[in-house]
């Protein structure tokens, strides 16, 4: 139980780096919290018509979830990789340095497939590229990929992961509430257009 409170805090410091936000601060870009929709995710960062910074933000935030997964299972074994895992998520929903206002998730939850189960994370990625083409939103891309993963997981028999990533995607759906509203009145941007 320690290791894993541990594996969990962890990650959460290592989830909290707001890296959208970072980028984009040394880059002197607009707030991304008064542009577009305001959120500090890579799809924002693309709004400041800055591609190689999306880029860049999309890795980071990726990549510190994928970190986060596998210090903890280097450092304690694979229930607490899962735990770091959590504790990344949260972190990058919940930072304390943005007074628990984050992000809402979708590169972080690749980069925890990406560590955990990484077949899944091609299946993710593969999912969200084929929405985002055909329909042009993000938003919607996320969705559907993160609605199927926890099923796959099931059908995997892998059960803590589909657990896990259950809680993820719910997670995700909750902070792509304004999204949604905006999918269902048509009011959404899409990917290229400006925000
Ligand atoms: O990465 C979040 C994406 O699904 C939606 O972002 O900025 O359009 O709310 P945004």
């Amino acid at each position: 139980a320690a290791a894993n409170t541990l594996a969990l805090a962890l990650g959460y410091a290592l989830g909290a780096i707001p890296f959208g936000l970072l980028i984009t601060q040394r880059a002197g870009t607009a707030d991304l919290r008064s542009i577009g929709s305001g959120n500090i995710g890579a799809t924002n960062v693309l709004r400041t018509g800055r591609k190689e910074l999306a880029a860049a933000t999309l890795l980071c935030d990726m990549l510190k979830g994928t970190l986060a997964v596998i210090a903890a299972r280097w450092l304690f074994g694979e229930d607490a990789a899962i735990a770091a895992g959590l504790g990344a998520f949260l972190g990058h929903i919940f930072p304390i340095w943005l007074k628990f206002k984050g992000g809402k998730g979708v590169a972080t939850y690749i980069g925890l497939l990406l560590g955990l189960i990484w077949p899944v994370a091609l299946v993710f990625c593969a999912v969200w590229l084929a929405v985002a083409i055909i329909t042009r939103y993000s938003s919607l891309a996320a969705l559907i990929a993160s609605a199927v993963t926890p099923p796959l997981l099931l059908w995997q028999q892998q059960m803590p992961l589909a657990a896990l990533f259950a809680i993820l995607s719910a997670i995700l759906w909750f902070k792509h509430r304004a999204n949604i509203r905006r999918l269902l009145d048509g009011s959404e941007g899409r990917i290229g257009a400006k925000g």
